[in-house]
């Protein structure tokens, strides 16, 4: 049977649904190996790796790559947290099931590796508040949080991005020394930004991308609101 006709725990499919569409992911922890083979055999992701720390953990998740001929797509490997992943090599790093503690351990290993993948997708099983303040601290944006229920238990899953302000990015002093081009460079961003959410918001694809896009189209609004008014106050 598919595990896709056999559906995932609610838990599993909400951490699948925040994986983008085409987007290739590691698993770290995997224990059976049910969520990369879900992404694998649905299409969601071309690519996944199923990796643990425990040899008869892993050894679940090879037998089902083995049984479901996915060796190709799906990579197994031995070794603690994100040791055996390179940086970069996918686009989602998932953590589930583990404490906060050792999630922030494992994600506090080597930095910069951490910071190259473009998403941590997190669900800590306990000390959620010192994970979060360790993303924080660590120059992370928490840019989504769910709430799924598992069996009697309510979990949360944390979707973070490397630290990215959209107020480094355009800040307020564009519009507190503007020039002629400075209107049209606003406007053109919020253009890029919003057939972006628009394309994200048909293909149901990324939640966590979609309030971090959001985010720059408020402050990119809120810039262009601030030029206009200044304009308007001196009749240019
Ligand atoms: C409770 S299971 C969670 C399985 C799955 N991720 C889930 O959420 O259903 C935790 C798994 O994490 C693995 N694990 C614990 N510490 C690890 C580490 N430092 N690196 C990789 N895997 C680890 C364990 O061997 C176990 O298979």
């Amino acid at each position: 049977m598919k595990l896709s006709e056999n559906m995932l725990s609610e838990r599993l499919q909400a951490i699948a649904e925040l994986i983008p569409y085409k987007e290739t992911m590691a698993d770290i922890g995997t224990d059976h190996g049910f969520l990369p083979v879900y992404l694998i055999e649905t299409g969601r992701s071309p690519q996944a790796i199923a990796a643990d720390i425990s040899e008869d953990s892993l050894e679940k998740a090879v037998q089902l790559a083995r049984e479901k001929n996915m060796e190709d797509a799906l990579s197994t490997r031995l070794g603690n947290g994100l040791e055996i992943i390179d940086a970069s090599e996918v686009d989602n790093i998932v953590i589930a099931g583990m404490g906060g503690i050792l999630i922030s351990e494992i994600l506090g290993k080597e930095p910069e590796k951490t910071k190259s993948f473009k998403r941590l997708i997190l669900q800590p099983r306990s000390k959620i508040g010192f994970l979060r303040k360790w993303l924080r601290d660590n120059d992370f944006t928490i840019v989504s949080e769910t709430l799924v229920k598992e069996v009697d238990k309510i979990c949360e899953i944390i979707v973070a991005i490397p630290y990215e302000d959209v107020h480094d990015e355009f800040p307020f002093s564009l519009v507190n020394s503007p020039n002629k081009y400075t209107l049209e460079y606003l406007e053109t961003h919020l253009e890029k930004y919003e057939k972006i959410l628009d394309k994200i918001n048909r293909e149901k694809s990324s939640t966590g991308r979609a309030i971090h896009i959001k985010d720059k189209i408020t402050h990119l609004s809120n810039l262009i609101n601030m030029y206009k008014e200044e304009r308007g106050k001196h009749g240019s």
